[in-house]
């Protein structure tokens, strides 16, 4: 069965992180099906909406780390960064049912998602300087505006993680729910949405989101130039060969 399945149903798009073996982490064949999927989701009319979800246990660990050691993306055009312009573009509403882990663009996807409902499990983490990288997704402009300055920076340089009820707080996440039933309720918003008039859904998006969208596409890609180079360089390699060998990362030289 394939690592990201996409079911339409009733004009909503549901996109699953199926790789539950290993934490539904994201290889660059799963960020070229997002993006295919999107991009196939903005122009389809019969797509009113899309919900990106996981499973009761994790949402996802972010970028699959072997992958991603050894085959850096390249370019602009590779799948992650063709993944981010997507999301970030994205005309309809996008919403997120996350439990468990979200690690790295598992967390900063959820910025640029209209809705967020939190299983009560769900732990949130942004740890790009642990792994010698900086952060993606434009989450170095929207984490400061959502959660605050010092807040951002507790998130982006200690990279610790926060909970459901943290992210409550800040307005990360719109509500909380028990595991069992975020999936399900996002489906119902989902459906509500789905009910909407497109057109009104699509243009007050656009209206809420155009003051700083060339803002977002802009930073997305400085922070992809430095996250590509910075993946080649040493604190990089250390930390996810640490992470591969299942010890701890040594960046005393770095
Ligand atoms: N990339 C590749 N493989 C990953 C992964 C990732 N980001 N996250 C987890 N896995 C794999 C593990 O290697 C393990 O594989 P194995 O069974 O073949 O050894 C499997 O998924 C289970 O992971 P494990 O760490 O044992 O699960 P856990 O429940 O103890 O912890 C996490 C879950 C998500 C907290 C932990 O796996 C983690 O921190 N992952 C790395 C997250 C990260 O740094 N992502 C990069 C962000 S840029």
């Amino acid at each position: 069965m394939s690592d990201i399945l996409v079911h339409t149903e009733a004009g909503v798009c549901t996109l699953t992180f199926n790789r539950p073996d290993k934490k539904n982490s994201i290889t660059a064949a799963m960020y070229a099906a997002l993006a295919d999927a999107i991009e196939a989701a903005a122009s389809d009319p019969a797509v009113r909406c899309v919900v990106f979800q996981g499973n009761e246990t994790t949402f996802s660990a972010g970028n699959d780390i072997g992958d991603f050691l050894n085959n850096p993306p390249a370019s602009e055009d590779s799948p992650v960064f063709r993944f981010l312009r997507a999301v970030a573009q994205f005309p309809k509403p996008l919403l997120a049912a996350v439990c468990g882990p979200a690690v790295g663009i598992g967390t900063t996807l959820l910025f640029h998602c209209d809705l967020v409902y939190a299983g009560d499990n769900a732990a949130f983490s942004m740890p790009f300087v642990n792994l010698g990288l900086c952060p993606e997704a434009a989450s170095s402009l929207l984490v400061p505006q959502m959660l605050g300055y010092h807040r951002a920076a507790e998130a982006l340089l200690l990279g610790e993680p926060f909970m459901a009820e943290a992210a409550l707080e800040v307005g990360l996440v719109n509500r909380v729910l028990p595991p069992m039933e975020a999936a399900g309720y996002a489906q119902a918003v989902a459906r509500k949405l789905a009910a909407k008039p497109l057109s009104a859904l699509m243009e007050t998006k656009r209206l809420m989101k155009k003051g700083q969208i060339q803002q977002v596409m802009s930073t997305i890609a400085e922070e992809g130039a430095s996250f590509g180079r910075m993946l080649r360089e040493p604190a990089a390699r250390e930390a996810f060969g640490a992470f591969m060998a299942r010890r701890k990362p040594d960046f005393s030289q770095l």
